[in-house]
């Protein structure tokens, strides 16, 4: 029976003032699918592994499913697949875990179809199943996971994905505290509308950041680690939020903000002793709030989502 299995990374979403539309892949974890061909034909997901039960395997909820069924409906087709899927992230931690399981699912039906599509093209099939995971057809964690790296959607209509560059020694802390914020909930805390000049403000640290990745300037990174719009409003959902970063910021972190929703946090960093130093004042600062947390830190995964070649 033809097999295949595929492997996609981790996210961090947002990277404070680009929300909604920066992110980049890390290389600590992440989820891995694998599908198997059948004679008769339909979607059925078999098994979820690491999830404790508590992810459907509905294939109208599930991530995985939904994606897959999204490129076979493009492609006119309705073969027999049976999902496997094994959860290396956390579910609601902010670090991309439905966007993971739906780029790993779609990844392995391109390759085990024959490769209709480009990597790229795929990326329509997964944010059909972000918004099925939490109601809004966000990017920024499918587009990063599956191509690798800092990306920018410019734009969602039609879509326009931009891979930046990114400084060798920039690196990423990620902090896991132990509890859990769902993507809706946490999206639910935010306005509709925001003043001219909260948007102006904005504007100039996405400018800043993206020009502190090209120019390799960490200063200007640091500077520009800055979030007007979510972070005021998320921030209230995590306790010690900025006690925390004060923190980091003393450890040397460039700037510390909330990955995705939350409530994994993440602090950037030059260099990975730097990023070992933020994790050691994290465990420290975490204790003192009272809350267990996970530190990882990782350089900005180049790769993305891959097919595992037994
Ligand atoms: N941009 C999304 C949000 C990411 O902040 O809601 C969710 O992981």
């Amino acid at each position: 029976m033809k097999s295949v299995k595929a492997f996609a990374p981790a996210t961090v979403a947002n990277v404070s003032c680009g929300f909604d539309i920066l992110g980049f892949a890390i290389d600590a974890m992440g989820d891995t699918v694998e599908l198997v061909l059948k004679d008769e034909p339909g979607l059925r997901v078999v098994s979820i592994e690491g999830d404790q039960g508590r992810l459907p395997l509905e294939t109208s909820k599930n991530t995985c499913a939904v994606a897959i069924q999204a490129m076979l409906d493009e492609m006119g087709i309705n073969p027999g697949i049976d999902i496997y899927l094994k959860k290396g992230l956390p579910l609601g931690s902010g670090m991309g875990s439905s966007a993971a399981s739906a780029v790993a699912a779609i990844v392995a039906a391109n390759e085990l179809l024959g490769n209709p599509f480009e990597k790229k093209d795929l990326l329509p099939f997964a944010i059909v199943a972000e918004k099925v995971a939490c109601g809004a057809a966000h990017a920024d964690n499918v587009a990063p996971s599956l191509l690798g790296g800092f990306v920018l959607i410019r734009d969602y209509h039609p879509l326009d994905v931009i891979k930046l560059h990114v400084p060798d020694q920039l690196y990423c802390t990620l902090l896991h505290p132990h509890f859990e914020l769902n993507t809706a909930d946490s999206r639910s805390v935010l306005r509709d509308q925001i003043p001219m000049k909260v948007s102006t403000i904005q504007s100039g640290n996405v400018a800043g950041l993206i020009a502190g990745l090209y120019q390799e300037d960490y200063d200007l990174i640091s500077r520009s680690l800055k979030d007007v719009i979510a972070e005021p409003y998320r921030a209230v959902l995590i306790p010690g939020f900025y006690e925390i970063r004060e923190t980091l910021k003393d450890a040397g972190a460039l700037g510390m903000g909330i990955s995705g929703s939350g409530p994994t946090l993440f602090a950037l960093s030059k260099g990975e002793e730097n990023s070992k130093k933020i994790a050691a004042a994290a465990q420290e600062i975490y204790q003192t709030i009272g809350l267990e947390v996970d530190t990882y830190f990782s350089k900005i995964n180049t790769q993305g989502s891959y097919v595992i070649q037994d």
